[in-house]
């Protein structure tokens, strides 16, 4: 594996391989790594000659700073994991290096309605921050794969319209996997690092609610189970930010289900201090 610190390096390095024909695979990360980052490494080295991961904890997606201040680091165990998966390129920047002479989400998105809701609606910006790191990451990186999770689902989408209003569409395909997740269900995140074992127990009951809404679903008014799931959460000790049943197509709310369109259960909610989110396609 190659380490890139400068971005001038590994677009030089990346030019060269390109006039070959060679395809790269792209997967932007946090660090903090798991099954779930590496699951889209193996997607990447499938699909691409040469495979590249980034971490980096970008600043200007996270609107809590606390959050920023105890987002897990783990370089190491990172390093380690990236060399065994057979990872061909690390590129690992500072934040000098992305957002040179500080120049800090300066541009806006128009991502529209997908950033007043969900997530976008209870974390102001981070879409916004998610957009400017993602863009400079794709302008260094230029590849024709870009590998996401669907563990973070409104995210994709914020991706697949960045990637139609910078016309960056037209060279880099996305390629979304499933969520990766733990013997019992529960999501894998680099968040449950900071969960201790009883709370990382109790975070199940995020899966389960969002399974048990997939098992008694049925066509007409589907708000009622919704709140159920909701008041679950909250009695099992859970902050909830939200837990809504959206089309799966637009992530908009859906109350009264016609027993067809493709529909989506997406909870977001806190556990002592880290937010935790998950989704399940339900039909
Ligand atoms: P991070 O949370 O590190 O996630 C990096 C990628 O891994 C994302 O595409 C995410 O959806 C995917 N991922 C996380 N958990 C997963 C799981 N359990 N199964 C499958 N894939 C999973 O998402 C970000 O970082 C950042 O917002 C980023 C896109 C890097 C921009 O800073």
């Amino acid at each position: 594996m190659i380490l890139f610190k400068r971005a001038s390096d590994l677009r030089e390095y990346l030019e060269k391989q390109q006039k070959q024909d060679r395809k790269v695979g792209f997967t932007p990360t946090m660090g903090a790594l798991h099954d779930g980052h590496i699951s889209l490494l193996k997607a990447s080295k499938k699909g691409n000659d040469i495979s590249v991961v980034s971490i980096f904890v970008n600043p200007t997606q996270f609107n809590d700073p606390k959050d920023f201040a105890k987002y897990p680091i783990t370089i190491e165990k990172d390093l380690r994991l990236l060399e065994e998966a057979g990872c061909d390129i690390l590129f690992l920047p500072s934040v000098e290096e992305i957002y040179p002479n500080g120049q800090m989400l300066k541009k806006k998105y128009e991502l529209g309605y997908l950033e007043t809701l969900l997530e976008g609606k209870f974390r102001p910006g981070h879409f916004q921050g998610v957009c400017q790191v993602v863009h400079r990451l794709l302008e260094i990186v230029m590849p024709d794969n870009l590998y996401m999770g669907q563990k973070d689902y409104q995210q994709c989408m914020v991706i697949k319209k960045l990637l139609e209003i910078t016309g960056l569409e037209h060279s880099i395909k996305l390629q979304i996997s499933p969520t990766l997740r733990e013997p019992g269900g529960l999501a894998m995140s680099s968040r449950n690092m900071r969960l201790s074992d009883t709370e990382k127990a109790a975070a199940i009951a995020i899966y389960q609610a969002l399974d048990k809404i997939g098992k008694y679903l049925k066509p007409g008014n589907i708000t009622a189970l919704q709140q159920k799931a909701e008041d679950q959460l909250s009695a099992q000790g859970f902050r909830v930010d939200y837990v809504a049943i959206a089309y799966a197509d637009t992530l908009e709310p859906c109350g009264e289900w016609n027993g067809k369109d493709k529909l989506i259960a997406l909870a977001a909610a806190f556990l002592g201090e880290v937010r935790l989110i998950d989704n399940l396609v339900l039909n």
